[in-house]
């Protein structure tokens, strides 16, 4: 056994939470930080030996990592165990010169910047707390503090978002020339105060989310980005000296690699095992400060679950999907269909598929329609 060698922190805290949001966050609790970065270590401690001794990456997600008291945030990061690709996600009202200079500083090699959008009427829709403004503020601090691997969050179909609005937000995105760009379709997700308010609205623009999708891939593709991922590009290595510039650490998830997970909320998958810890603060800092394992849901992943997931996430990336061992997974039929609607093709004397870029264009349901 090797272990897994992509490691995830959570870090919950968040200033308020934005109405759209239902991510395992808490709001507020600035007097625990100190408690939780001890329990995230304590239970890295406990977990220690399923990890290789080399990670490829390490992921510090949220909730707002960067509102974490700069001296925790700090202590954690020294004490995480090193990786090729360290990524911290930030917010952007949050970051400040002294913020971008101490990640840097910490070894975090790639930051994940949460813009969503450029302008200030939409963020209201959003109920974010930073402006257009915060949001080139922190690109030029990181760019100040020689950070080389910037990504932004987009998210599009904003109630009130018109194509010039996202042709806009676009424009502004790529005028900051990041490595990397993340853009999602805003989901409603159920029970948050935004599918209350909006739920219909967005169950309603559902057609003109194709539009909207087909929009952000031309542009991109078209200012000469990788479209490498459904919702994901990044700047060729043409354009960044050679560099692979996709997201190791969700290309682990993509490709079924192991992870380890720590905090609440946290998900972790190893070796056809899945678990995910408490939610609860409270039950987590206590568990952890009596040096016990936190509450978690455990679930066996038997083999037909573990290769449809191989295949659903594997086919959202632009490189082809080996078959070996996933044969059983795939309906043959289905499959001929679809690449005689020239949807889906295959390689390598049909041990790999992929989907062409007109099947990755109608998104998650081309790949369901393959599975056995
Ligand atoms: C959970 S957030 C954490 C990062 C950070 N707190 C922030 O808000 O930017 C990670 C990303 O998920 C995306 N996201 C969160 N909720 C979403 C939703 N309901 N629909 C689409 N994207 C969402 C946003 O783009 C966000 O940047
Ligand atoms: S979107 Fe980000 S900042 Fe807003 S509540 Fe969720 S995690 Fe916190």
């Amino acid at each position: 056994m090797t272990g897994a060698r992509h490691l995830y922190v959570h870090l919950p805290f968040c200033a308020s939470r934005c109405g759209y949001c239902d991510f395992v966050t808490v709001v507020g609790r600035q007097g625990q930080h100190r408690a939780y970065v001890d329990a995230l270590l304590g239970e890295l401690a406990l977990e220690r030996e399923t990890l290789a001794p080399q990670l490829e990456s390490v992921f510090l997600g949220g909730g707002t990592p960067t509102l974490i008291e700069p001296r925790e945030l700090e202590r954690l990061l020294r004490a995480l165990p090193g990786a090729l690709e360290v990524t911290v996600e930030a917010n952007p009202e949050t970051v400040t010169p002294g913020l971008a200079e101490l990640l840097r500083d910490c070894g975090v090699t790639r930051v994940s910047l949460g813009a969503q959008s450029f302008q200030l009427r939409l963020l209201e829709v959003l109920e974010r707390r930073g402006s257009p403004d915060d949001v080139r503020r922190a690109v030029y601090a990181f760019r100040d503090a020689n950070f080389d691997n910037v990504s932004l969050d987009l998210i599009y179909g904003i109630p009130g978002q018109s194509t010039a609005d996202l042709e806009a937000d676009l424009n502004d995105a790529l005028a900051l020339e990041p490595e990397h760009l993340s853009c999602y379709e805003l989901e409603a997700k159920r029970g948050t105060r935004f599918t209350h308010a909006h739920g219909a609205e967005l169950a309603g623009q559902a057609e003109a989310m194709e539009t909207y999708f087909e929009r952000v891939v031309v542009r991109l593709t078209g200012a000469g980005y990788r479209w490498y991922e459904t919702a994901n590009f990044c700047r060729t290595p043409t354009l960044a000296d050679g560099r692979d510039l996709r997201s190791r650490h969700n290309l682990a998830y993509w490709r079924g690699r192991d992870y380890l997970g720590l905090g609440i909320g946290a998900v972790s998958t190893i070796q056809g095992r899945r678990w995910k810890t408490t939610p609860r603060l409270g039950t987590y800092l206590t568990a952890l400060a009596a040096g016990e394992r936190p509450p978690r849901e455990l679930e066996e992943l038997p083999v037909p679950v573990r290769q449809s997931e191989r295949v659903l996430l594997g086919l959202r990336l632009d490189e082809p999907l080996s078959l070996a061992g996933l044969e059983g997974a795939l309906d043959a039929a289905a499959v001929e269909r679809l690449e005689g609607l020239g949807l889906v093709a295959r390689g390598a004397a049909g041990a790999e598929l992929a989907l062409t870029d007109r099947g990755r264009l109608l998104g998650g349901g081309v790949t369901a329609e393959l599975l056995a």
